[in-house]
């Protein structure tokens, strides 16, 4: 079987002038690249990087792949993470993850939020900007949280995405217009733990209306591969960065410690993990993903859902979910063979 990996190289991106500094943050490199592509080869299967972007459209006509290993995030646009899905659905061409409406809805946090909200699920109060002179909602009280709503890899955050007046809020939400661009996201600040949640699968029961009241109950898990939780230790980063910034991301990733398993009992894990199957199911996500919490220090460690991440960075030794699989006994090769099985099995391929 053939399958190729399409993905976005950080060095095939395009440049232009006043573009941010860490604009493509979120892209792959070529290590990366390679190592899928072993990965999917020591499976027994064909695979060769194609870059995605509109070349594929002959490319893949000439490669002719039985299903495309997709972790495109492209370059511009709102829903820039939707684009290839989209030409592949044009192709009618399978791919792994999640499909055209997910990749959209998950790069808009906003959106993603007001689902959320719709299904009662815990995710901090918010408003949006569309520019730096409108009032600021009743409900919302400093400390706030202050980010782009389409970026990811902690693009736009920073400690200054903290802010504890309107001087800084009015000052910080203008500076992240001016430099993203685009619809400018804040949230009540959740003060405490950083916990991330990943998993493999589908889930077997059909997507209800409204989650059951139970959330204990395996029942709306069944399907899903839950790795331990992992959690990102700030203590030393507390006075500088405050939270999990584009900084501690990228510059400084190699030195952070990670905690995986995070240390939790196993009713707050099993609640995590309902609360996850909870937003895939909801934003129609399929194949994998992960979801990002913050544990409120003030609130007995109430979780909150910040994101849901339906293209997991997939990088060697770095990712959040290479971590969490690894600390459950599957290799970078297992996950990405898991992933790629998940999707064949989902078209009946496998
Ligand atoms: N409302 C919030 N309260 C506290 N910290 C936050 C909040 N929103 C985001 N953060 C911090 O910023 C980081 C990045 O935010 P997130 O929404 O997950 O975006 P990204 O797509 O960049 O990962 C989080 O991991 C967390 O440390
Ligand atoms: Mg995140």
């Amino acid at each position: 079987m053939r399958v190729a990996l399409l993905a976005n190289l950080k060095k095939n991106a395009p440049h232009w002038q006043g573009m941010p500094e860490d604009q493509w943050a979120d892209l792959d490199s070529e290590g990366t690249i390679d190592a899928l592509v072993s990965a999917i080869r020591s499976g027994g299967y064909e695979c060769e990087f194609l870059e995605g972007d509109e070349s594929i459209l002959d490319t893949i006509r000439s490669y002719k792949p039985d299903i495309c290993f997709n972790i495109c995030e492209s370059h511009t646009g709102d829903a820039r993470e939707a684009q290839v899905p989209a030409l592949l659905e044009k192709l009618r061409i399978p791919y792994t993850g999640s499909k055209v409406l997910t990749l959209a809805l998950a790069l808009d946090k906003p959106m993603t939020k007001r689902i959320l909200y719709w299904h009662e699920l815990p995710t901090p109060a918010f408003q949006t900007y569309e520019s730096a002179d409108e009032p600021l909602n009743d409900d919302l009280h400093f400390p706030l949280f202050v980010k782009p709503s389409r970026e990811g890899t902690g693009m736009g955050v920073s400690a200054k995405s903290v802010v504890h007046n309107e001087k800084e809020l009015y000052d910080q939400v203008k500076f992240t217009l001016e430099k993203y661009q685009q619809t400018v996201l804040v949230e009540q600040f959740i003060e405490g733990r950083e916990v991330t949640v990943g998993f493999v699968g589908n889930l077997t029961k059909p997507v209800a209306r409204r989650l059951p009241e139970n959330h204990t109950s395996p029942r709306i898990q069944a399907g899903l591969r839950f790795f331990p939780p992992m959690e990102v230790d700030l203590k030393p980063y507390l006075e500088t960065d405050v939270v999990y910034s584009n900084r501690l991301k990228v510059a400084l990733a190699e030195e952070l410690t990670y905690l995986c398993p995070a240390p939790l009992d196993d009713q707050t894990v099993n609640y995590l993990q309902w609360l996850a199957a909870a937003v895939f199911r909801v934003t129609g996500a399929l194949d994998v993903s992960r979801i990002d919490f913050r544990l409120d220090a003030n609130d007995h460690w109430k979780p909150y859902i910040l994101e849901i991440n339906p293209l997991p960075g997939l990088s060697v030794g770095i990712s959040d979910i290479v971590i969490e699989a690894a600390a459950d006994g599957l290799s970078h090769t297992g996950l990405v063979l898991l992933i790629l099985e998940t999707a064949l099995r989902r078209y009946g391929m496998w």
